[in-house]
């Protein structure tokens, strides 16, 4: 029997080790980008929020996000503007410039190009628009943290660009985020917050084992109904929104694996390309686009058996999902992305998987499809 969990167990990659230097997070990550300025925030929805208020932006100004996406981004936006979602590509789910156009009005402002599951969006093309329609562009790298655009890292093409550490990243303090921005913006109020005091880190840690331990359906409901209220937070709502230094230990936290970030990056296209070679012909996979980071592995599934073959996949212990199984556009607003999501099906792509289990879930995979049919 197999058993593996979609995300990233929390003790692979490095949350329980507080080995970085400090002193290089996020300094390191700044020099790979076009920015030379930083502000650590509670969560990259709060990073979001942010980016719109330090850019003045109002409640009838309009703001073109995906409709794709997660939910936290529609209500971060829309506690400061309008969000406008824009319907996504059929083939990359990133979001649509074409359908971006017809959406423009006299009140958009912003665009918040989004690298879905760590595929980089074509950022030249999303500048090109901006500077066309006269909006900012607020880059959301939630997902891509190790995904390369022109073969560096993302973030760049901006105004601001926003990272997420929440416990399914590869680089998690497990709840946190990071937003990149001009160097004329006004300086923020700071407090730090320990988010992660030895007895909170003792207590996700023992959780977390145990919560490793138990793949299938049951796991994320668990994960989140157990763990999220150590760090006050739960899918989709904005909360704390307040600026925030990291704490000593958070920055040695995320600099020990941002340091471990390329190899990690790297195990994760290793492993995309096993399932690339190995799936069955008539699983449909995604794009392989240089860059790729693969914070996700989606394959696209007819509507009709995607949720036969999720469950079945649960049931035989591969923790899959089927994120996001929603959009953030009312029914029929964007027609591509509600058949998208009734499509997607994530397989466990993480750096904590070894080449031979890969190889055992394209069997599993392979097999049960075939069941199916
Ligand atoms: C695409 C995208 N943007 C922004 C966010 C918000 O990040 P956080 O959960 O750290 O608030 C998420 C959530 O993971 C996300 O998936």
């Amino acid at each position: 029997m197999i058993a593996v969990t979609e995300y990233i167990a929390l003790e692979s990659n490095g949350i329980v080790r507080p080995d970085g230097d400090a002193e290089r997070f996020p300094d390191a990550l700044l020099r790979q980008t076009a920015f030379d300025r930083a502000v650590a925030l509670p969560s990259g929805r709060a990073a979001l929020w942010y980016a719109l208020r330090d850019a003045g932006l109002e409640q009838a100004d309009e703001v073109l996000i995906p409709s794709f996406t997660d939910l936290s981004v529609k209500r971060a936006v829309g506690m400061v503007a309008r969000p406008v979602p824009v319907d996504v590509e059929p083939d990359s789910y990133n979001l649509d410039l074409e359908d971006a156009r017809g959406r423009v009005t006299d009140r958009t402002a912003a665009i918040v190009p989004t690298h879905l599951w760590g595929e980089p969006i074509d950022m030249r093309a999303v500048a090109a628009f901006a500077a066309e329609h006269d909006l900012l562009v607020v880059e959301d790298a939630a997902h891509a943290l190790g995904t390369t655009y022109t073969s560096e890292q993302v973030g760049r093409f901006s105004d601001y660009c926003l990272f997420s550490f929440r416990f399914t990243k590869e680089v998690t303090s497990y709840k946190g985020g990071l937003l990149l921005l001009p160097a004329g913006s006004t300086a923020p109020r700071k407090r730090v917050c320990d988010r992660l005091s030895p007895a909170k880190l003792g207590g996700v840690l023992a959780l977390s084992r145990v919560l490793d331990s138990i793949p299938g359906q049951l796991y994320h409901p668990l994960r989140n109904r157990l763990l999220d209220p150590y760090f006050r937070t739960s899918a989709g709502r904005v909360t704390d929104v307040t600026p925030q230094s990291f704490s000593e230990r958070e920055r040695s936290l995320l600099a020990g694996q941002y340091e471990r970030l390329a190899d990690r990056v790297a195990a994760r296209r290793r492993h995309a390309s096993r399932y690339d070679e190995g799936l069955v012909e008539g699983l449909e996979r995604p794009p392989s686009v240089p860059g790729h980071g693969y914070f996700r592995y989606s394959l696209r599934v007819p509507a009709s058996r995607r949720d036969p073959l999720y469950r079945a996949l649960q049931r035989r212990g591969i923790g899959c999902s089927k994120s996001y199984s929603y959009t953030v556009s009312a029914p029929g607003e964007c027609p591509v992305a509600d058949r998208t999501a009734d499509r997607v099906l994530n397989l466990p792509v993480h750096a904590g998987l070894d080449d031979g289990t890969v190889d055992r879930i394209v069997d599993v995979v392979n097999a049960t499809w075939d069941e199916l049919r």
